[in-house]
């Protein structure tokens, strides 16, 4: 199975630096690779074209042609051919309070619009120390998943809070176990294998020891997808 490379943009460029990043980056994507780029809304309709990687979004709204100033529905990003949207995503949460309620409509319209919604799940530094990952990860799937149909197409990406931008991981026991727990836990309640990734700090550093980890399968790159020279290194060891 092809690994899955997410490059998560953030808020990162402005228009001129899309423009040339799309030109390097292109010719760089390994052909045994499914390599998702979730750039900035504003700059969807650059990568509109015939490239060799999937497009992304980083959000998403659940509500479909409504008096909603400001939003994006997933019903235009699949316009834009955007197959994959990351949800949930624990900067979301931070600044605009988005509930597990929120995160399950916005599944639902991602499926009802073929695009593959990636759930981003992990516990915060605090949550870790009182060893409650588990629990957190057991009542995130149950409250955000309610309801709703998967197969095994399903994506979730394990990203610890406290590991996001910190340059800190997990160690390599802790994420198989943890990935293991989430499979395991998808497959008694949905009877279905689902990929999980592993995201938070991921690098050409990081990499090196995330890479062995045999129960991932992909990643979900932050900060260091805006280097296209780290990108490069980054495919080399993936
Ligand atoms: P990071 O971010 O790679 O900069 O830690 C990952 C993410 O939040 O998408």
């Amino acid at each position: 199975m092809k690994k899955i490379i997410v490059l998560n943009h953030k808020m990162n460029f402005e228009k001129d630096d899309i423009v040339k990043y799309i030109r390097n980056i292109k010719d760089m994507i390994p052909a045994d690779k499914e390599v998702v780029i979730c750039p900035s809304s504003c700059f969807i309709p650059y990568f509109d074209g015939k490239y060799n990687f999937k497009l992304g979004a980083q959000n998403g709204m659940y509500k479909v042609r409504s008096s909603c100033t400001g939003e994006i529905s997933f019903e235009q990003l699949k316009s834009f051919n955007v197959k994959y949207a990351l949800i949930g995503h624990s900067e979301r949460i931070a600044h605009f309070n988005e509930s597990n309620q929120m995160i399950n409509k916005k599944i639902k319209s991602c499926l009802d619009n073929n695009i593959l919604p990636m759930l981003c799940i992990g516990e915060t530094d605090v949550e870790k120390s009182l060893r409650k990952t588990p629990r957190v990860i057991t009542n995130k799937i149950k409250e955000c998943l309610s309801g709703i149909k998967i197969d095994d197409s399903f994506i979730i990406i394990y990203e610890p809070v406290w590991a996001i931008g910190s340059g800190k991981i997990p160690n390599s026991k802790e994420i198989s176990e943890i990935v293991n727990f989430i499979k395991d836990l998808v497959y008694l309640n949905y009877k279905v294998d689902i990929k999980v990734l592993y995201g938070g700090s991921v690098n050409a550093t990081t990499l090196k020891t995330l890479v062995n980890i045999e129960e991932l399968d992909g990643f979900l790159i932050g900060s260091a997808s805006v280097d296209v020279e780290q990108i490069k290194r980054i495919f080399d060891i993936i």
